[in-house]
């Protein structure tokens, strides 16, 4: 009986009350409880209608699991595929179900059509590969999903998307999609999922948010830390702004602080959105590395293409312009050295003949006795 009341939480008060009864009632009992609930599953810990199935090296989901068990670990074992045989019997209790560290690789189509009423499921730390769209029941009641630190390799992801994205997780209140490999999400990932009011994708080596990827109207906690994100671009910012209740975490980015993050700044320091926005500092450039971005006035965001340094480029480029006509030129007259030496020459004589004649003239008319013959000579 002791095993029993253990075993089948809300049967054991009456299962532990026959036991005062006559021996036959309690017969009945006994009976009645080993028909209404199997025994706690060997290596498993049972009380209450919680059962503990973890680091017990596991290859499947154990079988002839209570039928009133309301939440189920199985956690830390090996086992690498689930699918439709891992839940044979319906759990209409069932209620939360962690499979969290069992190396899980394929979840497989009609896995949980036996737990009608699953409200948590948490699939975390696996090393997902394959998970079916339809693993879930259509009319599913699911609030809670963790696939945190599960899929290891972005090009494995359209699983996880059609899941997503199916109409079926229609309930969805919190979704942990951190420590992930997502790199980047494609158009409207949360779209179909109206209730969605915390998304955590922390550490999942985000690269950039569009505005369409967050277009998620309930969403009140979003949790963006230790990403990949160096700049979130304005229409982004303006979708956030639509959303008054929001309230996002990015710290932990490699912010770039160049000329496109001054839309950014101006939004940080004017809206509330952001609740550790005293955490988010620089990455780039250089010299402002680990600068708080709060911090950083509007005048030191600079691009390295930006208006002064094409002045100072154009600038050089006429420069060295300039200086190549002046060799051209140069060589020109090199090359002409001659012709010029010439020219220069017959300017020369040209002059002295000019001058010696002027200065022959002068003499002549300096002396009156001469100025005839002078004015014969110029003739
Ligand atoms: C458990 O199963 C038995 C029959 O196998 C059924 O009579 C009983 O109602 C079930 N209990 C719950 C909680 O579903
Ligand atoms: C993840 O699961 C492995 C076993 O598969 C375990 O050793 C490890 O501690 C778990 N990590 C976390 C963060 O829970
Ligand atoms: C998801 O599981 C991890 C452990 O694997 C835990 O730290 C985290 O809090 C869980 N997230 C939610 C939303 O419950
Ligand atoms: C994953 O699913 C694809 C088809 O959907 C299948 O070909 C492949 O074998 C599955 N891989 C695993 C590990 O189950
Ligand atoms: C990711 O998956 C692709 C194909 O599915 C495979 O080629 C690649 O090696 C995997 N990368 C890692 C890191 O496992
Ligand atoms: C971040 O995620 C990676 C897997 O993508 C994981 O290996 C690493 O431990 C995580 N970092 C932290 C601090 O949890
Ligand atoms: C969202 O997460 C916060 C803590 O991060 C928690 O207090 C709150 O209850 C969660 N909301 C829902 C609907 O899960
Ligand atoms: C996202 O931004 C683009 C242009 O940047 C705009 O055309 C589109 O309508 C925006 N989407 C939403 C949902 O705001
Ligand atoms: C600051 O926010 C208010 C509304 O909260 C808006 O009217 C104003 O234009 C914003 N200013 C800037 C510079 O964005
Ligand atoms: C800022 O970062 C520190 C250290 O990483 C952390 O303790 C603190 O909680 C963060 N502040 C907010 C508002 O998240």
């Amino acid at each position: 009986m002791r095993l029993l009341s253990a075993t089948c939480g809300r049967n054991s008060g009456e299962s532990r009350g026959s036991a005062h009864g006559s021996g036959m009632m309690s017969l009945l009992f006994f009976l009645a409880a080993v028909l209404s609930c199997h025994g706690c599953p060997e290596k498993c810990l049972c009380s209450s209608q919680t059962v503990k199935c973890q680091n017990q090296g596991f290859g499947a989901i154990p079988d002839s699991l209570p039928n009133n068990t309301r939440i189920l670990f199985v956690t830390g074992n090996n086992i690498p595929r689930i699918s439709s045989d891992s839940f044979p019997v319906q759990l209409e209790q069932l209620t939360e179900l962690y499979l969290s560290g069992n190396e899980l690789e394929s979840v497989d189509a009609m896995v949980f059509h036996n737990l009608p009423n699953l409200v948590r499921l948490d699939l975390s730390n696996n090393s997902i590969l394959n998970l079916s769209k339809r693993a879930l029941p259509d009319d599913n009641k699911l609030q809670i999903l963790n696939l945190s630190r599960s899929f290891h390799n972005h090009s494995r992801l359209d699983g996880l998307l059609s899941v997503l994205q199916s109409k079926k997780l229609l309930q969805l209140t919190s979704l942990d999609l951190s420590n992930n490999d997502l790199v980047i999400l494609p158009d409207h990932p949360f779209i179909n999922l109206p209730n969605l009011v915390n998304l955590t994708l922390q550490n999942s080596s985000i690269i950039s948010v569009s505005n369409d990827t967050l277009n998620v109207p309930a969403l009140r906690d979003l949790d963006l830390r230790d990403n990949s994100l160096r700049s979130l671009p304005y229409s982004t910012l303006a979708e956030f702004s639509l959303n008054p209740g929001l309230r996002i975490r990015l710290g932990g980015n490699p912010w770039r602080c160049n000329c496109l993050m001054d839309d950014m700044l101006l939004w940080l320091k004017n809206f509330t959105h952001v609740v550790d926005k005293q955490n988010l500092t620089c990455a780039e450039p250089p010299a402002l590395k680990h600068r708080p971005l709060l911090q950083v006035e509007l005048a030191q965001l600079k691009c390295s293409g930006n208006l002064e340094s094409v002045l100072e480029t154009s600038y050089v480029f006429l420069g060295l312009v300039l200086a190549l006509i002046g060799v051209i030129f140069l060589l020109v007259l090199y090359l002409n050295r001659k012709g010029i030496k010439r020219w220069m020459y017959n300017i020369r004589d040209a002059c002295r003949d000019h001058m010696e004649g002027y200065h022959y003239r002068y003499e002549i008319n300096s002396d009156p006795r001469l100025a005839n013959l002078s004015i014969n000579s110029d003739v």
